[in-house]
């Protein structure tokens, strides 16, 4: 059995390294050539806890390829799966361009039975649209069949998810080349939900845009709290023990960021308005969430006025701990707020501080810590809440800070820490801590 993966990006690297870990001989394709070389050498391009060592470990032991030769993968292979990126376009929508050059490519050089499935996360009618477009390209006397087999990998657990995923969902017009598809994954011994292929493609985009809605829902309520004297912490514990609504993805913060997230619910708005449904939460959902990217600063605005020479210190880049991912990180946001306000800013992270810099530039002073960070600021956000940070001793603040003015958007410290820590401790959708002998102080 020959599995190809086309796209050796996080999600083609994940699955193709799992696949050969269960067995299979598996090659990966992609276009570039560099990273092709760096990736048959062992070395991953990508920052995935536990990803670099699998892959050494596959390689090693043969089941690992890796080719830039699309014409060899296509003349050998039993089964191709896409994983190319599907980027946002400017309106919004899914961009199609990187998975129709790799159907293309394939199809141009495919001279022997195979099954191709679309791991991509794609508008409903895609799959469909690539079986026609393969029908059209295939000069050979082959048989072609196209799954839908969207992925559900988180960044950061990657192959955890693999290997103890909820659910594998197959969505396939033929049934048998479903099931065909499904005994592959058989080694990980996982549920399968096998579908028609148009709902395997919307249970991705509803699953994404779902946990969204989790989110944007458990901040307006953390909002609420503010205006309320509720603590959002013990209201999501005492929503999440109801099993209907469950415990996961009530974590109130300062809005999801992401690879995924503010993608693909931008791009299920775009796909109803094209069917001229008006999906109303999911609109309300991404407002939500822009807001309260932003709210972080608004506080820290209305508390102090004017940012302006003041030293920040931000803590945690990445959209969230354990990946050096920033695309849509609300502290990308935050950041370029800071500038414009002409804040003197240092940041730390421990994965991300490389994008953040190819970003940002000598605009920021980039900490190797968390204390070289905090060193002389005057306020500090929290951003990412990396192990580092969540377990950062509370009294080095007062130590390297003249008066610790903390705006945390993760929630990462208890109130009764902070508040004996000396701490000014704003958080989300709960009571902030010393904010009126600050004030006073001031004043004075
Ligand atoms: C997500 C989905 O979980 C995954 O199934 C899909 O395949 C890809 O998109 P990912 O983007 O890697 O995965 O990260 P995830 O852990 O889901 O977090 C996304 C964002 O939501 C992060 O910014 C995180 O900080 C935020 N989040 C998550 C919250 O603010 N609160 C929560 O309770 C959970």
């Amino acid at each position: 059995m020959e599995i190809t993966v086309v796209g050796t990006g996080y999600v083609g690297l994940v699955t193709g390294v799992c696949f050969a870990e269960v067995g299979y001989n598996v090659t990966c394709f992609d276009i570039d050539v560099n990273k092709i070389g760096r990736l048959a050498e062992g070395r991953c391009p990508i920052y995935e806890p536990g990803l670099e060592e699998m892959l050494q470990k596959n390689l090693a032991e043969g089941r690992l390829h890796f080719t830039s030769d699309s014409k060899a993968v296509c003349s050998k292979s039993d089964y191709i799966f896409i994983t190319v990126g599907t980027p946002e376009n400017e309106d919004g929508s899914a961009n199609l361009e990187y998975l129709e050059a790799a159907v293309a490519d394939i199809g141009a050089n495919l001279c022997k039975d195979a099954v191709i499935v679309i791991k991509s996360t794609v508008p409903v009618g895609t799959n469909e649209r690539i079986y026609k477009m393969l029908q059209d390209i295939i000069h050979c006397d082959v048989q072609v069949k196209v799954i839908s087999n969207p992925e559900f990998l988180r960044e950061g657990s990657g192959i955890r998810d693999t290997f103890h995923a909820d659910r594998i969902v197959i969505g396939a017009d033929d049934y048998e080349a479903g099931r065909a598809v499904a005994r592959l994954y058989e080694p990980f011994e996982r549920p399968v939900v096998q579908t028609d292929i148009r709902s395997a493609e919307l249970i991705k985009y509803a699953s994404n845009a779902f946990l969204a809605t989790k989110i944007s829902f458990i901040n307006e309520i953390a909002n609420l709290c503010e205006h309320t004297g509720a603590n959002i912490e013990d209201v999501a514990k005492g929503m999440g023990m109801d099993q209907r609504i469950g415990s996961q993805f009530l974590k109130a913060g300062i809005g999801y960021g992401g690879s995924c997230f503010p993608k693909d619910t931008k791009a299920l708005e775009k796909m109803t308005e094209d069917y001229g449904y008006d999906f109303k939460i999911l609109r309300s959902v991404i407002e939500v969430n822009s807001r309260q990217k932003q709210q972080l600063f608004y506080k820290a605005k209305e508390m102090l006025g004017s940012l302006r020479g003041k030293r920040v210190a931000v803590l945690g880049s990445a959209f969230k701990p354990h990946t050096d991912d920033i695309r849509e990180a609300p502290s990308i946001e935050l950041i370029a707020q800071l500038i414009e306000e002409q804040a003197d800013i240092s940041v730390y992270d421990p994965a991300a501080t490389e994008k953040v810099e190819e970003l940002f530039g000598s605009r920021l002073y980039y900490a190797e810590t968390v204390d070289a960070a905090i060193k002389g600021a005057d306020i500090v956000f929290i951003m990412t809440e990396w192990p580092e940070i969540t377990q950062y001793d509370l009294a080095r603040f007062r130590l390297f800070m003249r008066e610790p003015v903390i705006f945390d958007g993760r929630n990462c410290y208890s109130l009764v820490e902070a508040e004996s820590a000396g701490l000014t401790y704003v958080s989300v959708g709960r009571m902030s801590v010393n904010v009126n002998s600050y004030i006073d102080c001031l004043e004075l």
